[in-house]
């Protein structure tokens, strides 16, 4: 496994993205050490975000930082965009595995592309999924939302979910979740055994993002 740094993830998704190069600022600033970046399609999730254009602008400053940019691809076929992110800065690509019907593929492109691979798996996905991919991937990312936005409420069972992946896991990869992390679920989570806890609405939501990050941080017991 590479070395990951553990810790609160916040997501620009929900940044003003008119000043995006600030909003990255501040929460690396604050201390985060991964950047997570939401990457949407328009078919395998209804909204369509960014790519690697932007990625690109902002994975410099990420770098300078000592941190990661965390690159959640939320579309069709995640394996044809690996060059594109890659060329663009990302540091690890996470990929929804209901969204290929060649997880493996992509999670290899992404290794051979000298990236850390992550895969995603959604609420209804069996969490039985990681079972042939664990020994390939550094991450697992447990969706807590249903993917597509930000400043959606925490599923209820997640907790129990997070403990349950944990336990099919071990400690071959570390464990990310997205979607509804606040000062409220945070801890529960980690708890729960997450390592990484990916925050949109909660921090740059927050009328004081810095001291939400910090807040979202010491709830999980991070520091
Ligand atoms: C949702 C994205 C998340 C999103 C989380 O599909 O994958 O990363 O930014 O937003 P919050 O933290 O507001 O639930
Ligand atoms: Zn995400």
């Amino acid at each position: 496994m590479t070395d990951i740094p553990r810790g609160v993830a916040p997501s620009i998704l929900s940044a003003d993205f008119a000043r995006l190069g600030e909003q990255v600022e501040l929460v690396l600033d604050a201390g985060a050490r991964t950047i997570h970046f939401d990457v949407m399609d328009g078919r395998f999730v209804p909204p369509i975000t960014v790519g690697p254009v932007v990625a690109s602008a902002i994975a410099p400053q990420v770098h300078d930082a000592g941190a990661i940019l965390d690159v959640h691809l939320m579309v069709e076929r995640p394996e044809r965009h690996v060059e594109a992110f890659a060329s663009a800065g990302a540091d690890r690509i996470l990929v929804q595995v209901e969204s290929t019907p060649n997880v493996a593929y992509a999670v290899k492109a992404i290794r051979d592309a000298g990236l850390s691979p992550g895969i995603v798996l959604n609420p209804g996905t069996p969490a039985s999924a990681v079972e042939e991919l664990i020994d390939d991937v550094d991450v697992v990312l447990c969706m807590t939302v249903n993917p597509g936005w930000g400043g959606q409420p925490f599923l209820p069972g997640s907790v129990a979910r997070i403990r349950r992946l944990r336990a099919l896991v071990g400690d071959r990869a570390e464990i990310e979740v997205d979607g509804g992390v606040d000062v409220e679920t945070a801890g529960p989570c980690a708890e729960a055994g997450a390592t990484i806890l990916v925050a949109g609405s909660a921090v740059f939501g927050a009328e004081d993002p810095v001291r939400a990050f910090h807040q979202i941080s010491a709830a999980a017991g991070y520091g």
